[in-house]
């Protein structure tokens, strides 16, 4: 079952250090941030899909090819579902809300090329449940059935709703929402990316998972003795950023995180950012503040608009691959690579930063872009 509300659980921890260092007048400290994160997190069901902790692992072969600070990768393409990526760590708090309302199938939406609906239908499979996926295709994007992600959700057995562009999206999600609720079972509807509370998610648990993923990034670092400076990463829906930022301020308020955007603009991607990070400070009952200035979305790097390559992300794809051994993708960490290769070179790190990127998945989708890549392949350099 679901723990009591968050926030009153919270509280009374914070009282309960309080008290005791009160009591322990020239004594022990009261409990340290690191605890009180840990006791805020361990609050909230989780049901064990992603592999963790993920990876921590210097580049320095793509360091040294752009002269840039200390690079460094989170392998959050690791998390070891029907793939891999970030949506692996979001899942495992939400499918585990899921559970606890003793749902039989997941409703959600996305394009037609998504890893969260990709990994939203593994997810579900293995715990039992149904997904259910309503996919939309974008308008310049051809699909084919089989190819890249829709492929992987055809082997994965989801209940496909394809819908052309300017079909009614939100028509469908309800149609089929009704359907199941008419069957019994009772339907888990969470919104892309689980990111925005609604539907049956009524607490920002897929940004809850990333200011974990952020603790544990930030103990791996510790262990090694980096001092992270900055943390880029690919920005979409937002709960990546949102809990990331959020780990931010409660752990290491000294890291800047850097959200690229992969297609939407800087305000409203910083407007939906903060909104989340701030619902998820309150969900977590962590008394953070959290302005505008601590959320940075850059949207230099979007090019003609979502999901169309361009020769910044082809060159970031295959010079990772080249120095690295690390496969990126088209939509959106090649995009954030792309951003991440322009900052260096434009000299937005000092030679003592530790910068790390967030590979936050998405490769199948590599695939569908086959000819894009291939037509913009370098035939020299690395
Ligand atoms: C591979 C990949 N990276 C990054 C993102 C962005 O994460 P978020 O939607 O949490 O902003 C997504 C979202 O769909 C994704 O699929």
């Amino acid at each position: 079952m679901l723990p009591a509300r968050t926030p009153a659980l919270l509280a009374a921890l914070a009282f309960a250090a309080a008290s005791w260092s009160c009591e322990e007048a020239g004594g022990a400290d009261p409990l340290d941030d690191l605890t009180m994160f840990d006791q805020a997190v361990a609050s909230f069901e989780r049901a064990p899909l992603a592999h963790l902790p993920t990876p921590f692992e210097e580049m320095a072969a793509l360091s040294a090819e752009v002269g840039g600070p200390r690079l460094f990768v989170k392998r959050d393409d690791q998390t070891g579902l029907a793939f891999g990526g970030n949506k692996a760590r979001k899942l495992d708090f939400i499918l585990a809300d899921a559970l606890a309302r003793g749902s039989q199938s997941v409703v959600t939406w996305a394009g037609v090329q998504s890893n969260w609906a990709r990994m939203t239908a593994a997810g579900s499979r293995r715990l039992g449940m149904t997904p259910i996926l309503v996919l939309q295709r974008g308008e310049h994007q051809s699909v084919s059935p089989a190819d890249g992600n829709l492929l992987l959700d055809r082997l994965l057995g989801a209940e496909l709703h394809l819908l052309e562009p300017g079909e009614d999206r939100d028509a469908v999600v309800e149609e089929v929402t009704k359907a199941e609720q008419a069957a019994g079972r009772n339907p888990y509807v969470v919104s892309v990316g689980g990111s925005r509370t609604g539907g049956s998610m009524d607490r920002p648990l897929g940004a809850v998972a990333y200011a974990n993923a952020f603790r544990e990034l930030l103990g791996q670092a510790r262990a090694e003795g980096v001092g992270i400076t900055h943390l880029v990463h690919a920005s979409g829906s937002g709960s990546t950023q949102a809990g990331l930022v959020v780990g931010a301020r409660a752990l290491a308020p000294e890291v800047e995180i850097i959200g690229i955007s992969s297609g939407g603009s800087k305000e409203a991607g910083e407007r939906n950012v903060l909104a989340i990070a701030r619902e998820t400070a309150e969900a977590m009952g962590l008394d953070l503040t959290i302005d505008p200035e601590h959320v940075t979305v850059l949207d230099d790097y979007v090019g003609e608009g979502y999901g169309i390559l361009n020769e910044a992300v082809v060159e970031a794809i295959t010079l990772t691959a080249r120095t690295e051994g690390i496969l990126l993708d088209p939509v959106y960490t090649g995009k954030a690579m792309g951003g991440l290769l322009a900052l260096v070179r434009d000299g937005r790190f000092s030679p003592t930063d530790a910068v790390v990127f967030l590979h936050t998945g998405g490769t199948p989708a590599l695939f569908p872009y086959r000819e894009g890549l291939l037509e913009g392949l370098p035939t020299d350099g690395p």
